[in-house]
């Protein structure tokens, strides 16, 4: 077997889906069932070694080249950067960007200065602007729900998946901005230095997409 291609992904939920894609795509993921604390996890049968890794660490490697190859949701690749090659929508952790906040107000309506919280500076930034319009934005770390609550912002710019979380803390969704789900990412000398085996992993990936959907 030639080198392993290092493959960082993001921890929590992208890590399971892409699991679930691994082991429908024949490959032996015993290593990641039980991996307690370690952090590098050897799948010899996909050519890869992976890295179990923060989202937007998982750009920070890629760029820097320590890893070849990533898994990240678009989220984090349309916050924080692009220095890199996505090759793959694998389909899962399918959620949307959202414009939300409480359940009746005007927000477009309303002519006051307009607070925005969210843990996506840039993507907001980009949404407003892209309306011509003002807004103060406030970055939040998590559970940017509370912003509203407590009086900080007017609205919220976050991830919604099933709207639950909105929907119990009383608010509501205004305006949709963009779809996202996990992305295949690569390193842009790797996919000149080790075209074959970078080439290889996609092409597994992709077999799996299209000849059986997505896990
Ligand atoms: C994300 C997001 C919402 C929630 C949306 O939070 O920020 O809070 O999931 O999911 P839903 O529409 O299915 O309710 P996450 O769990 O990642 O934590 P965070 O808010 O601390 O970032």
């Amino acid at each position: 077997m030639s080198t392993l291609l290092r493959l960082a992904l993001t921890k929590g939920r992208l890590e399971s889906d892409m699991r679930q894609l691994l082991a429908a795509a024949g490959v032996d993921i015993s290593p990641l069932l039980d991996t307690g604390r370690r952090l590098i996890h050897r799948l010899p049968d996909a050519g890869i070694e992976v890295v179990l890794a923060k989202a937007p660490d998982v750009i920070t490697y890629i760029e820097h080249g320590v890893c070849e190859l990533g898994v990240v949701g678009k989220d984090t690749i349309l916050e924080l950067g692009s220095s890199f090659y996505e090759v793959l929508d694998l389909g899962f952790g399918a959620c949307r960007f959202a414009l939300a906040a409480r359940e009746g107000d005007d927000f477009f309506g309303s002519t006051r200065h307009r607070r925005v919280a969210s843990k996506y500076p840039k993507v907001t930034a980009a949404y407003f602007a892209g309306r011509g319009m003002d807004a103060e934005i406030i970055k939040i770390e998590g559970s940017v729900e509370l912003a509203p609550i407590l009086g900080l912002a007017d609205a919220i710019v976050d991830i919604v998946e099933t709207g639950a979380t909105l929907s119990a803390n009383g608010l509501a969704p205004i305006e949709d901005i963009c779809p996202i789900s996990a992305r295949l990412i690569v390193n842009v000398a790797a996919m000149k230095m080790k075209k074959a085996a970078v080439q290889d992993f996609v092409a597994l990936c992709r077999r799996r997409l299209e000849g059986e959907g997505c896990p």
